[in-house]
């Protein structure tokens, strides 16, 4: 049997399903099933959208239904009536939809927020960034950030997992606020970095866990990683949002 804190783990992993190329759409929507059953959600995005077109959104949500979080990552940043127009024809099915922060609130956030609730799906908002580059423009403007987060009242925000003191910030700054961070494998960060030094509810991978011939055993090294890390932190969800 699964020793605890791994079925604990790996229902804080989310799989992030991004096709290189259109032969990769029909392997990654089998993949979204598997995984779904195991851990805790799978996001998919611009690579499924332009690859698979509305559809492969669509068919990734469906196959998931029932087996997770299923998070529609456009990072819209547009003006409320565009990303609301985008979140009416993209995110039925999902359950969270991410958009970026910078936006702000009036005549934009505000507008995403309603539509996606009026829809029965959540809010996501992109506070940092993993990549490198985060540091020029958006790291500065972290406070001014999460100071829009706490207008806006977000379900979740993501922070990465390349720079834990980053999430442990955002972390201190909403307690109460659901954290997804990526940057897992692939970009290096090291999982359970985000969970258990940042106080993170989930991790999300990508590439370490769909590149691999045996994506749902790549599943659960990464969760047996984070439990050999942090079992402590696996019991209660920091928020209270996170993992039932
Ligand atoms: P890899 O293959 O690098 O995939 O594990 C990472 C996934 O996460 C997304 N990503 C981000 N999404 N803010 C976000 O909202 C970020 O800072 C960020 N960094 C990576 C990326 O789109 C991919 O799906």
């Amino acid at each position: 049997m699964e020793p605890l804190a791994v079925g604990e783990a790996v229902k804080r992993v989310i799989v992030a399903l991004d096709p290189a190329r259109r032969g990769d759409v029909d392997r990654l929507l089998d993949m979204a099933k598997q995984v779904c059953g195991v851990g805790a959600g799978i996001k998919v995005g611009l690579p499924m959208l332009a690859l698979g077109g509305s559809e492969a959104l669509a068919e990734a949500a469906r196959l998931c239904k029932g087996g997770g979080l299923r998070v529609l990552d456009l990072k819209l940043a547009d003006i409320g009536y565009i990303m609301r127009l985008a979140a009416e024809s993209l995110s039925r099915g999902f359950d969270a939809a991410i958009a970026h922060a910078f936006v702000g609130y009036e005549g934009g956030l505000v507008e995403l927020k309603k539509a996606l609730e009026d829809l029965g799906a959540r809010l996501v908002l992109v506070v940092s960034m993993s990549h490198p580059g985060s540091g020029e423009v958006l790291d500065p403007c972290l406070d001014k950030l999460l100071a829009v987060a706490r207008r806006v009242e977000p379900w979740g925000v993501v922070a990465p997992a390349t720079r834990p003191e980053v999430v442990a910030r955002v972390r201190e700054t909403l307690p109460t606020t659901v954290i997804m961070s990526p940057g897992v494998g692939a970009q290096g960060g090291r999982p359970g970095d985000a969970i258990c030094l940042g106080g993170a509810d989930y991790e999300i991978v990508g590439r370490m866990v769909a590149s691999s011939p045996d994506p749902v055993s790549a599943l659960r090294g990464v969760a047996e990683y984070i439990a050999a890390r942090c079992p402590e932190k696996l019991l209660h969800s920091s928020t209270g949002n996170g993992p039932s």
